[in-house]
């Protein structure tokens, strides 16, 4: 009974759950982790499922939001996740952040029509739409700039253009967006990739497990060609087409 017990503890620390985001990250993820020798069983991106156990390769993935995944890795219940650095910059989360995994390299950025930069060093409050609270204050605070922030989920181009705010921080890639909209980038705050995090917890008690998935993740990132000791089957189409790999 007791060794049963003891058996079924050591298969649990071999077990990671890994939670991952919805949307723009999850496929360059999985190529990743296929890459890496975890590729015999991948979630097919476009499936309703959200907990995909994949024993074969001694994973669960957990498909959540961007903005929960540090939620989840936070409080352990998931051991690792990929995120967006945009999304752990703005939330401050208590995680162990070991491997910056290269792909959806975008930057956090400060736009506004053509010609409006220089009102930021008027003392009249600027109203700044954003998804970034967080970081947003902390730029403008840093900078003795008194700003109301307005807090949106999407579309932010267009807050300027109706009205609703003097200017956006918000997240550049291609600088199409800002592009189409008349908008011009005034100053990068921070750049973005995805980045492994892991729980502080997991990282002690599933030591051995986790060590070796970040090697082997480390490994793929450094040598692209390296070839995957799992089957790497094609990825299933993840809904919309890659614009840029992040959140
Ligand atoms: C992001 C971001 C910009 C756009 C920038 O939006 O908020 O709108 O992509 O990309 P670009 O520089 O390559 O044009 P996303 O597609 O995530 O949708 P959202 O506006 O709903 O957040």
């Amino acid at each position: 009974m007791v060794l049963a017990q003891s058996l079924s503890d050591e298969k649990d620390k071999r077990m990671l759950t890994v939670a991952l985001c919805k949307g723009k990250l999850i496929e360059p993820t999985l190529e990743l982790f296929a890459k890496a020798g975890y590729g015999a069983v991948r979630p097919a991106a476009d499936s309703r499922r959200l907990l995909i156990p994949c024993p074969e390769i001694g994973m669960t993935f957990l498909i959540v939001r961007p903005t929960d995944v540090p939620t989840y890795v936070e409080h352990g219940a998931a051991d690792l996740g990929v995120v967006g650095k945009d999304v752990l910059l703005e939330q401050d989360s208590d995680v162990y952040e070991p491997l910056d995994l290269g792909f959806g390299a975008c930057r956090i950025a400060v736009a506004a029509f053509r010609g409006q930069g220089a009102r930021d060093r008027l003392s009249s409050k600027i109203r700044v739409a954003t998804k970034y609270p967080k970081i947003t204050e902390r730029y403008f605070n840093q900078r003795g700039v008194p700003v109301e922030i307005i807090k949106l989920y999407g579309s932010i181009e267009l807050a300027p253009i109706v009205g609703l705010a003097d200017r956006i921080v918000d997240l550049v890639e291609t600088g199409n967006t800002l592009k189409a909209h008349g908008l011009v980038e005034i100053e990068c705050i921070a750049r973005s990739t995805a980045r492994l995090i892991v729980n502080r917890a997991s990282l002690k008690l599933k030591h051995q497990a986790i060590a070796e998935l970040l090697k082997n993740l480390r490994l793929a990132c450094t040598s692209p060609e390296r070839p995957a000791r799992g089957s790497a089957k094609p990825l299933r189409a993840a809904g919309r087409k890659e614009k840029r790999a992040r959140t």
